[in-house]
């Protein structure tokens, strides 16, 4: 299915056709697809190359680690993400590993690092939707997790289904236009806060 942004300038194709999908079809998504994603995360930047980053994954071919994951989402994600071909949860490690100093740009290095999973993702036909709605008490127990390492997210991936294969249940959600932006004016400046550039 398709739903290309209806950009106000040219952007590159795989941006335009990128959105959050909710439909996966099931397929199973190999281990080359997997490794290639997270090769996109590894060759990100980021501040003092502190590659805060990690990533536990779930996929449904192990029953019991895809349900475990399942069970962190709050019930309306779990709806719609267990049709998904691979679950990845997402953490920071929030201090430098060099100096043990909180790194005020780990989020972000772990945000840009997801950005170029989604795209190499969609290059290889993948959908992909993040997710906050997750319980993180529950990821911090399931997957043990020290005190150094947050979750961030919750990654949904898998082959996106036809328009004709929806369920009842996601047809107007996944059929609905784009979310709409703010325009350019609002959020680029030039010479000063709120001034459109
Ligand atoms: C960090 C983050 C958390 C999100 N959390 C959820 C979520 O819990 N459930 C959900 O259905 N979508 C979630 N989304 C998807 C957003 O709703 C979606 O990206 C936004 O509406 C824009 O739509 P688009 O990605 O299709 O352009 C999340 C997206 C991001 C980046």
């Amino acid at each position: 299915m398709e739903k290309p942004a209806p950009v106000d300038y040219d952007v590159h194709d795989l941006i335009r056709q990128r959105y959050s999908a909710r439909g996966f079809s099931g397929a199973p998504v190999s281990d080359a697809a997997l490794r290639s994603i997270f090769e996109a995360a590894r060759w990100s930047a980021s501040s003092y190359n502190d590659q805060p980053w990690r990533f536990v994954v779930a996929r449904p071919d192990e029953p019991g680690e895809f349900e475990r994951m399942l069970d962190c989402l709050i019930s309306f994600n779990r709806s719609w993400a267990q049709r998904a071909g691979a679950l990845i949860l997402s953490l920071v490690v929030p201090n430098f590993s060099h100096n043990g100093k909180l790194n005020a740009h780990a989020l972000h290095d772990v945000g840009l690092a997801v950005g170029q999973m989604t795209f190499q993702a969609s290059a290889l036909g993948l959908a992909v939707r993040q997710m906050a709605g997750f319980h993180a008490e529950k990821v911090r127990e399931t997957y043990a997790l020290p005190e150094s390492v947050e979750p961030v997210s919750v990654i949904a991936l898998g082959y996106p289904m036809t328009e004709a294969e929806l369920p009842e249940s996601l047809r107007s959600r996944e059929l609905a236009p784009r979310e709409a932006r703010r325009p350019q004016e609002e959020f680029v400046f030039r010479g000063g806060w709120g001034r459109p550039w």
